[in-house]
């Protein structure tokens, strides 16, 4: 028994080459603090508007009536038309893209913005009024002032006036 032992750490330590010291194991690099992209918050629409929001509302469209009384003077301009699509950019999110108040801001909005493809809608104001409520927004809504110039407003309007609205 002892002698199995015995050859066994004999022939163990044999003549054989030692095995070659293992590589040092890559050291891991510290982690690198990833910036997890947070979502811009969403302001929620805390439910219908209150009825003073809707009269403020109501008092920047008459303000805009009368501050307004312009025609579009470039109504059917083919360049203006071109123009106010690509500028249309601003407004798609909650007018959306056919004008029909459906965009994706827009559809949580408490109060839907207006609808450019509803025809009453659409001629209830003039075009001065609107161009009005382009520049300056309507307040106690989510329809702000976008930074359109005068000529922007008015290209942005010719889009939706030739393209958008029914006729
Ligand atoms: C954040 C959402 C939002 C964006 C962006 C937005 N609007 Fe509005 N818009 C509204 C809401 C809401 C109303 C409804 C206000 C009301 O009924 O008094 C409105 C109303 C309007 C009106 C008044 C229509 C009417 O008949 O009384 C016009 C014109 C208008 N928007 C044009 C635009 C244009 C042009 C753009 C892009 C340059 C734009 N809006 C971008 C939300 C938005």
């Amino acid at each position: 028994m002892v002698s199995v032992v015995l050859f066994a750490w004999l022939s163990a330590c044999g003549g054989e080459e030692p095995a070659p010291p293992a590589p040092p194991a890559p050291v891991a690099p510290p982690p690198v603090a990833v910036p997890v992209p947070v979502a811009a918050p969403v302001a929620a629409p805390s439910g219908p508007y209150t009825p003073d929001e809707l009269a403020l509302a109501a008092y920047e469209k008459s303000k805009a009536a009368a501050a307004d009384a312009r025609p579009n003077p470039k109504a059917g301009d083919p360049a203006a038309i071109a123009a106010g699509k690509a500028l249309y950019a601003k407004c798609v999110t909650c007018h959306g893209a056919s004008g029909a108040g459906d965009g994706i801001a827009g559809a949580a909005l408490p109060q839907k913005p207006a609808q450019f493809n509803w025809k009453e809608r659409w001629d209830a104001t003039t075009i001065g009024t609107k161009h009005w409520i382009v520049s300056n927004g309507v307040s106690g809504t989510a329809m702000a002032p976008l930074g359109l110039t005068e000529d922007q407003a008015w290209e942005v309007l010719s889009y939706i006036d030739a393209e958008l609205r029914s006729k």
